[in-house]
């Protein structure tokens, strides 16, 4: 796996300085659907990435934000995310990243996630731990979600979609110290996995977002399910990741939650 970490550094290096060169400067603002945004510079920074990865990886398949599934036949698919965090972007707001994963036999095996602004480079590799700038990083301690800092995310659809995350926003953010909202889900996780926050979770996310991420907590300790607690697919994206000790607590707030939305709705 050395050359393509090697590779995958390289691309989401150059891809962050593109990005971060262009930052303030964006006066269009494109709509992939109805709310979904998109820039000129989410399109640069994917062509960059899959320059880079067609050249030293001919064979392998590709799934890109902005390009979709380049390639059916290969072992194995880099899954990318050119700008994971546009609509900070776009505003100017800096938090954001490049996100870059490989799958072999259906597994993550690398996950990089490049944060431009403060020149973060998280990474791992399945079976070698997760490491922020060549240092080794560990999810955090914290045994419960009252001590707990959370983040989570929501889907651009939220304003037409009944399973919107807003009770789950505000049953955790009253049992916690708080949840923030960031707007990147790759950092999100990168966040869990390095102990900044205990858990993150979000729902309808896509397989470039989570892919990288999720990796990078599982081998930083931490847990990564879907919401019921079963194991994440990457397809579905919907996601929680903590550091483990505070998982099932989540996972039993979640399912409390759900339980009583469904009575609601049947009475
Ligand atoms: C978005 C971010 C955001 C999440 C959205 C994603 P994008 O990705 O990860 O945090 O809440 O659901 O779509 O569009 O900026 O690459
Ligand atoms: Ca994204
Ligand atoms: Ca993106």
């Amino acid at each position: 796996m050395n050359k393509e970490r090697q590779v995958a550094f390289r691309a989401a290096l150059e891809a962050g300085s593109l990005i971060k060169e262009r930052l303030g400067q964006i006066t269009r603002i494109d709509y992939k659907g109805q709310f979904n945004l998109v820039t000129d510079v989410d399109k640069t920074s994917e062509t960059l990435i899959l320059d880079i990865l067609k050249e030293a990886f001919p064979e392998d398949r590709i799934l890109a934000e902005e390009s979709g599934s380049i390639r059916s036949e290969g072992q194995r698919r880099w899954l990318i995310d050119p700008l994971d965090g546009t609509t900070n972007f776009a505003h100017g707001y800096p938090f954001f990243c490049v996100s870059i994963a490989l799958e072999q036999n259906g597994q993550v095996a690398l996950g990089v996630v490049y944060n431009p602004i403060s020149d973060e480079l998280f990474y791992a590799v399945r079976g070698e731990g997760a490491f922020l700038n060549d240092e080794k990083i560990h999810v955090s301690m914290v045994e419960s979600i009252n001590e707990s800092l959370m983040a989570t995310g929501f889907p651009p659809d939220t304003r037409h979609s009944p399973i919107n995350n807003m009770s789950e926003f505000k049953t955790l953010t009253d049992m916690s110290h708080g949840v923030r909202r960031d707007g990147s889900a790759a950092l999100d996780l990168c966040y869990v996995a390095c102990g900044r926050i205990d858990a993150f979770w979000e729902r309808k996310l896509a397989p470039w977002d989570v892919a990288a991420g999720s990796l990078i907590v599982e081998e930083a300790g931490g847990k990564v399910s879907n919401l019921e607690g079963d194991a994440l697919d990457i397809d579905r994206g919907h996601i929680l990741a903590s550091n483990g000790l505070i998982h099932s607590q989540i996972i039993h707030v979640l399912h409390e939650l759900k339980a009583t939305r469904e009575e609601i709705s049947q009475s």
